[in-house]
């Protein structure tokens, strides 16, 4: 079984922004948090899985993988709940902040009317992934054995979930299993270019509607004002014509 000791190259170059956001304890706690949610919605999902394949060594693995995410996710859980209560000890504010997304990439996995090959490819794809990513992870915080520890645990078992997702998909599609992993790779690709693109959106349609906040708002605002001078304070006598007229329009 190879060891995966390094992050993903992306992640190398990317080490600094890693590095900032785990520096910092809010922003750790949220990570972990995060993680915890990510890895038991997948451990449901791979359950389904396992009730959902007519092959019976996939639906034991499937089983097996499952009851470690779930172990994964409650690790991830308690260890951010542990953080976050000594950090509330020290300081009650909790500040936001999660720049870059969860380390697992089981949040895109589709289970009902995938065939197993498509689901391997997929899953092979994400544990690969999420191995080098906590890998990575396991160097920054070096200054918490305890989360150290539980990321040396985790890492052992996405090692074994990424080896036995490929030598399964070798098994059952002898053929294209190539293919399989090549399209669950473009597909996660897809989806983290609309996750990117999502986020892209959001922050220019906020700076956009700030400008025009800014800009076009105040002529207005100014007229406004300007018109605002010019009227009378106070009751102001009608005009003759206007009187006699809402008179004769009353009855
Ligand atoms: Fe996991
Ligand atoms: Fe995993």
């Amino acid at each position: 079984m190879p060891a995966v000791t390094r992050g993903a190259p992306l992640d190398r170059v990317m080490r600094p922004i890693h590095e900032w956001v785990w520096a910092d304890n809010d922003r750790r706690v949220r990570k972990l948090l995060t993680f915890a949610d990510v890895e038991t919605d997948g451990g449901r999902d791979i359950l389904r899985a396992a009730e959902m394949t007519p092959d019976p060594l996939l639906r034991r693995l499937y089983l097996e993988h499952a009851i470690d995410e779930l172990h994964h996710g409650d690790l991830f859980r308690e260890r951010g709940a542990a953080l976050f209560r000594a950090r509330q000890r020290a300081r009650r504010v909790m500040l936001s902040g999660n720049p870059l997304p969860g380390g697992h990439g089981l949040d895109d996995l589709r289970i009902d009317g995938q065939p197993d090959r498509t689901l391997l490819a997929f899953l092979h794809v994400a544990e690969k992934a999420a191995a080098r990513r906590f890998a990575l992870y396991r160097e920054l915080v070096d200054d918490d054995p305890q989360t150290r520890v539980i990321f040396e645990e985790i890492l052992r078992d996405e090692v074994f979930h990424m080896n036995y997702t490929y030598k399964q998909l070798t098994r059952i599609a002898p053929g294209d299993y190539r293919r399989h992993v090549w399209h669950a790779r473009a597909r996660r690709l897809w989806n983290r270019y609309l996750r990117v693109a999502a986020a892209f959106t959001a922050v220019f349609g906020g700076v956009a509607l700030t400008v025009m906040y800014f800009v076009l708002l105040p002529p207005f605002a100014w007229l406004a004002k300007r018109s605002q001078r010019r009227e009378q304070s106070g009751w102001m006598p009608l005009p003759r014509a206007r009187q006699d007229a809402s008179q004769r329009s009353q009855y």
